[in-house]
């Protein structure tokens, strides 16, 4: 009985969160949403890097704390040459993604690519705490560009954009 009546209720608010999102919905459409002005081929195409990009993340913390540098360095080095930006476009797409997303977002990209090719070199030359610096960069810059220009699909990230930096 008791079940029942929680169960209720919980129905009882799904109406009231659904309304919630829907304003949070409203309010967030009004950020940047650079990757909506894309083709749908280019968003994509981006998504998918993107998750692959969490993927090679999520790997690494698991190889970090068992030494592994050698894998460290090859999903780095992927993760530098893999992303978006750089690769699987045809030219015109290129000059689409150039025309189209701001120039501090490129900005943004170039530095996270910086910061791959970094972590390679570190796991290549055998640095373990500067393995751990850089992976610490990374993330950092995964939630800047996030910050900056995906909270609609990060609200959580809503008003954290743009330099401002919450220490
Ligand atoms: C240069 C900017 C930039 C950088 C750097 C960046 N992202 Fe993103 N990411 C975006 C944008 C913009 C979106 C939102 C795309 C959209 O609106 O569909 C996004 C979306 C995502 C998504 C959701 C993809 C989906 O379609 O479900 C994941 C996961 C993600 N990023 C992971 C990462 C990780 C992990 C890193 C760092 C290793 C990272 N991103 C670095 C800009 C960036």
């Amino acid at each position: 009985m008791k079940r029942i009546i929680q169960l209720v209720f919980l129905a009882s608010l799904i109406p009231a969160l659904c309304q919630g999102e829907e304003d949070m919905r409203h309010q967030v459409k009004q950020t940047q949403s650079v990757v909506a002005g894309l083709s749908p081929e280019l968003q994509a195409l981006f998504s998918r890097e993107m998750l692959e990009l969490q993927k090679g993340m999520m790997a690494m913390v698991p190889l970090y704390v068992a030494g592994k540098l050698d894998d460290i360095e090859k999903i780095a080095a992927q993760m530098e040459s893999s992303y978006v930006l750089k690769q699987n476009l045809t030219e015109s797409q290129m000059h689409e993604l150039h025309a189209k997303l701001p120039d501090a977002f490129i900005e943004q990209d170039q530095q996270f690519h910086y910061l791959a090719g970094m972590l390679a070199h570190v796991a290549n030359v055998g640095k373990t705490e500067l393995v751990g610096f850089y992976i610490a960069k990374m993330s950092e810059s995964c939630l800047a560009c996030h910050s900056a220009y995906a909270t609609d699909k990060f609200p959580a990230l809503a008003g954290k954009g743009q330099g401002e930096h919450n220490h």
